[in-house]
């Protein structure tokens, strides 16, 4: 089977490895405007100004889009694990090389914990618009996914450049 596998897709390693490396691109940069020119700006616009409806309407509907948008991330996620685990298996790579080992670590212990909650945040149970008819179960949601922001974007700002780097200059 292993043998197989690797004799069928081997000539594809390099159009598998662009594949990873788009698929890459596409989840490490695609909310990072969103997030940090429209939600965040609209966020704290609201909490400066908690009773004034137009910038509850906009924060909500910041949200809402951002949730609909991060979409984009959360299909380039798996596409990058499943190419990565092809070349891992193609290219007859091991936990023996300390990039891999590093970058594999990173992946596990942050981003696919990270990305669990945020697919359930944007796309499923913690949807904000599904809430809309239930305003405590709404901004209940609105201050868990505020509070995650808080937590991963300082994670996020150190370990994407991070996981890249060990990834492209191997050390
Ligand atoms: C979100 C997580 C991931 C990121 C950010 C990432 C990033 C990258 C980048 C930027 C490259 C291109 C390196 C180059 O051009 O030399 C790459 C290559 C590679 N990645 Fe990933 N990757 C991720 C997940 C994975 C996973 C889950 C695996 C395997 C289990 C994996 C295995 C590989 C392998 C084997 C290569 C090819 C190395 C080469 O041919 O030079 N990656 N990765």
């Amino acid at each position: 089977m292993h043998d197989w596998f690797v004799n069928t897709f081997a000539p594809y390693y390099p159009y598998i490895k662009f594949i990873h490396v788009l698929a890459i691109s596409a989840w490490a940069w695609s909310t990072s405007v969103g997030y940090y020119w429209f939600l965040r700006n609209a966020y704290i616009s609201w909490k400066k100004n908690p009773g004034d409806p137009e910038y509850k309407r906009r924060k909500d509907w910041a949200l809402e889009q951002f949730d609909n948008g991060a979409i984009i991330e959360h299909v380039a996620f798996p596409v990058a694990i499943v190419t990565g685990l092809f070349m891992f298996v193609i290219g007859g790579w091991g936990l023996d090389r300390p990039w891999l080992k590093w970058k594999l670590l990173i992946l596990v212990t942050i981003f696919l914990p990270m990305e669990i909650v945020d697919i359930w945040l944007s796309h499923l149970g913690g949807k904000k618009e599904r809430h809309r008819d239930n305003p405590g179960k709404y901004e209940s949601l609105v201050r868990f996914h505020w509070k995650f922001f808080t937590i991963v974007t300082p994670l996020v700002g150190l370990f994407i450049p991070a996981i890249i780097f060990l990834a492209v200059v191997k050390p």
